[in-house]
């Protein structure tokens, strides 16, 4: 076994010692506690067994820059109290996930990976049957199904992307940058449901997922989308400043309010309708699941805006107010001339007016929820079944159809 007087007799070790040293002073982790650091010192010593590539390796090690590294660690390097956590331009160590300061985001993380579900699980057969009988549906069931796939397929990959590029980075606390992890997978596991749908009923794979190019209704709300993303989603981009900080806030408001909490709903709305009347029904179950998941998303989304605006109450100004209820309605103005598209006439118990008020009342509660006045007066929500299904817990047959066992290395066969 080697000593440290062996150690030191080698020139290079002993230099790569005394850097060592050096750094953890300059780092200050002298306070580290290194009971076990001669144990540690000794595996890095070479020896006769070591090839040149493990010798290098261990060379290489010697190297390292212990004090660059750490401060390269977003944040301070003290322990966290929960009184400097806060939700943008965080000063404290943002890797300490504990203490919580925002209990409501933990609990969300934990309800989310309690509900994991995967696409495979939903049984698909009938669907296929029903597709594939020419008098299976109507033409104006089939376009309802197809724009809504068209849109679904490509809208939760706006908001993966914006979530992983952009929001991740910007929101400077640990618990929802967890939760921003768990959403970022559900929406993975989204437009993967949409992608197993058209697969499953042999659908024009280019034509579905190219629709937001080719389809005005459909590209004019990913274009909505983007619009608020392209500022913060440059890798230069920080908040700090007060236009930047309503950059990212107004970022905010686009994705949970409008494109999770308003371009969502009148597809949720007709391919759940749907289901309702026993068509289309893995479809529907897939829609479901994908609902359920979303309005945990937009609940998140309006406690972290809300809870932007008390830390931050200037930025909250009439200005912001007022540019944030425009938004909402340019939202359900887009939204509503979608029902139109999707929906030319009546159809599955609903028409485009009926999805109107629907989708009016959808946005006064978008605009209660961050503290605006509600700007359609009197309406009335027409489809109360939306709202039960939203709320269903899983205790109450959810997932009645569900697979318990999750099956690892193949997807599930339904024959
Ligand atoms: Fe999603
Ligand atoms: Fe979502």
């Amino acid at each position: 076994m080697l000593s440290w007087d062996e150690f030191d007799k080698d020139e290079g070790e002993e230099a790569a010692k005394g850097t060592t040293a050096t750094q953890a002073a300059a780092a200050g982790i002298d306070k580290l506690d290194n009971a076990g650091g001669v144990a540690a010192l000794e595996a890095r010593a070479v020896t006769a067994a070591d090839s040149d590539a493990v010798k290098r390796a261990k060379a290489a090690l010697d190297q390292l820059d212990i004090a660059e590294g750490l401060a390269e660690l977003e944040g301070s390097a003290a322990r966290v109290a929960v009184d400097e956590k806060r939700m943008i331009n965080c000063r404290a160590d943002l890797n300490q996930l504990v203490p919580f300061k925002y209990d409501w985001a933990w609990q969300k993380y934990l309800d989310g990976c309690a509900n994991h579900w995967m696409p495979q699980e939903v049984n698909m057969t009938a669907d296929i049957a029903l597709w594939k009988n020419p008098e299976g549906l109507t033409d104006d069931e089939r376009r309802i199904v197809m724009r809504n796939l068209g849109f679904f397929s490509t809208a939760d990959s706006l908001v993966a992307n914006n979530l992983a590029l952009a929001v991740y980075r910007l929101i400077t606390n640990p618990e929802c940058r967890q939760y921003i992890l768990r959403q970022a997978f559900e929406e993975a596991i989204h437009t993967h449901a949409y992608q197993y749908c058209i697969e499953s009923l042999g659908m024009d794979e280019g034509e579905i997922f190219n629709m937001y190019h080719e389809i005005p209704s459909v590209a004019k709300k990913a274009a909505w989308g983007l619009s608020y993303t392209r500022a913060i989603s440059d890798p230069e981009f920080n908040t700090g400043t007060v236009e930047t900080d309503k950059e990212l806030l107004r970022n905010l408001i686009a994705y949970y309010c409008v494109l999770e909490g308003i371009f969502f709903y009148c597809g949720f709305t007709q391919i759940l309708s749907m289901g309702r009347r026993n068509k289309m029904t893995g479809v529907a179950e897939q829609f479901q699941y994908i609902l359920r998941d979303e309005s945990m998303h937009l609940n998140f989304g309006i406690d972290v805006i809300n809870q932007i605006k008390i830390e931050n109450p200037h930025l909250w100004d009439a200005e912001m107010k007022e540019e944030a209820s425009q938004m909402i309605l340019q939202g359900t103005q887009l939204e509503i001339e979608y029902a139109r598209d999707t929906m030319p006439r009546g159809v599955l118990g609903m028409n485009a007016a009926m999805m109107e008020d629907y989708l009016k009342f959808i946005a006064n509660r978008r605009l209660s929820q961050i503290g605006l006045k509600e700007e359609y007066p009197g309406t009335t929500n027409p489809f109360p079944w939306m709202s039960e299904i939203m709320d269903l817990k899983k205790e109450k047959n959810f997932f009645e159809t569900r697979v318990i066992e999750y099956q690892t290395g193949g997807a599930l066969s339904w024959d």
